[in-house]
């Protein structure tokens, strides 16, 4: 990440993210991580969020010490309720105004198709997609309460094209993909912009883990 200048501005100074507002989900490691110190780097207000507290606490601590303004709670996103919890944590920091959510948060689950359980098919698309989903839902009044609001969903190549041991992940982020063409068109009029970004392989503790797997080999 290029480092910032002292006023959070761009190099040439021509634009800054001081007084914006944004959730980052899954903020501690890999991409989202690299996403916060992005956003708060320009000056922007954070909330994020993680299944350990440790994590993250040593996050908060040493964004905090660079004098970014972040704020964060422990939240498990496959659950539904504590997404709601998660929420109205934001509404109330961000005091009903949010103005970037970045659907950040995912999981690789790395089998030949026909190995998938019930459980790997259900744990998956709750964390890939239906917390996606049912995040944005809830965000949907507090952006257009902004005024100017942004929604990236964190998507994959795997959801473009046919990668090896990955069918369920990919269909995942396929979905979100569609997912991000349909609301874009509908939330247009609320001035939200609605995209995704769909990286190819990035070092992450994602990409170790699957790794590790002999699958991948
Ligand atoms: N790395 C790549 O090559 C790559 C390529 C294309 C797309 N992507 C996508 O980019 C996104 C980030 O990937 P990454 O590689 O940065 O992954 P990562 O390094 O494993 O980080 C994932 C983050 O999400 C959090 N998280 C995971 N499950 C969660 C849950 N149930 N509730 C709340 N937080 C949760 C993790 O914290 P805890 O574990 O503490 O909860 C962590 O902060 C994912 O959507 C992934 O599909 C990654």
């Amino acid at each position: 990440m290029a480092e910032k200048n002292e006023s959070n501005n761009s190099e040439d100074g021509r634009w800054t993210l001081q007084g914006k507002t944004a959730l980052v989900t899954g903020g501690t490691k890999g991409i989202g991580h690299a996403i916060v110190e992005e956003l708060a780097g320009f000056g922007a207000t954070v909330y994020t969020c993680c299944r350990n507290q440790e994590q993250l606490d040593q996050c908060l601590e040493k964004w905090r010490g660079k004098g970014y303004k972040v704020e964060g709670c422990v939240c498990d996103l496959t659950l539904r309720p504590q997404r709601e919890m998660l929420m109205e944590k934001v509404i109330n920091f961000f005091q009903g105004k949010l103005n970037i959510l970045i659907n950040n948060a995912g999981i690789l689950l790395v089998k030949p198709a026909t190995e998938f359980t019930e459980d790997d098919y259900s744990i998956i698309m709750k964390i890939n997609f239906e917390a996606s989903h049912h995040i944005s839902q809830i965000a949907h009044p507090i952006l257009k309460a902004s005024e100017s609001g942004n929604t990236v969903f964190i998507s994959s190549i795997a959801g473009l094209v046919a990668l090896p041991t990955s069918s369920i992940y990919a269909a995942t982020k396929a979905a979100m993909n569609q997912l991000t063409r349909n609301l874009a068109y509908e939330w247009a009029k609320d001035n939200i912009r609605v995209n995704a970004v769909a990286p190819s392989i990035i070092n992450t503790p994602l990409i170790e883990a699957a790794k590790k797997n002999p699958l991948t080999k």
